[in-house]
């Protein structure tokens, strides 16, 4: 299996409910290694950027609303099959889906406020990545 990075975000609401370390530690758990981390709370704009691809959705507007009303933890996870263990990680994208033991299920509230984003293939994770860091600051 390939070592891969994935992009992940904690969102609002998981900084909200304080399970930070809680989720950081389902990651480390499963073997994926933190190479980058920040706290930053996204503008507007910046949450628009980065779900661009969503932007004739009809949920485009409450999504960059919700990603810019408190602070994210943005990460850059590295490990075997990263993206897809990220995903099982997580869950599905709708907590109702989810299975039992994921993020998604024990701490997101709907489809909307779901706790955490990450990558969804090798291309989407190298672009989600370039947007929030520097070649130079992905370096351990
Ligand atoms: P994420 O993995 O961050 O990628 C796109 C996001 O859009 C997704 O998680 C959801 O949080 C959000 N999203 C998808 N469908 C809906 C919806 N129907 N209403 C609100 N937000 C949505």
């Amino acid at each position: 299996m390939a070592i891969e990075r994935t992009l992940s975000i904690i969102k609002p609401d998981g900084v909200e409910k304080n399970v930070v370390g809680n989720i950081l530690n389902r990651f480390e758990s499963a073997s994926l290694k933190i190479v980058v981390l920040k706290m930053v709370h996204l503008s507007k704009k910046e949450a628009e950027g980065f779900y661009a691809v969503h932007k004739d959705r009809p949920f485009f507007e409450e999504l960059t609303t919700f990603m810019s009303r408190g602070p994210v933890v943005i990460t850059v996870l590295e490990g075997e099959d990263a993206i897809n263990k990220n995903r099982t990680i997580m869950g599905a994208t709708n907590p109702a889906e989810a299975d039992e033991g994921t993020i998604r299920k024990d701490f997101a509230k709907d489809v909307g406020e779901n706790s955490v984003h990450g990558s969804d293939g090798p291309d989407t994770a190298k672009v989600e990545i370039g947007y929030f860091f520097a070649e130079t600051e992905l370096v351990n």
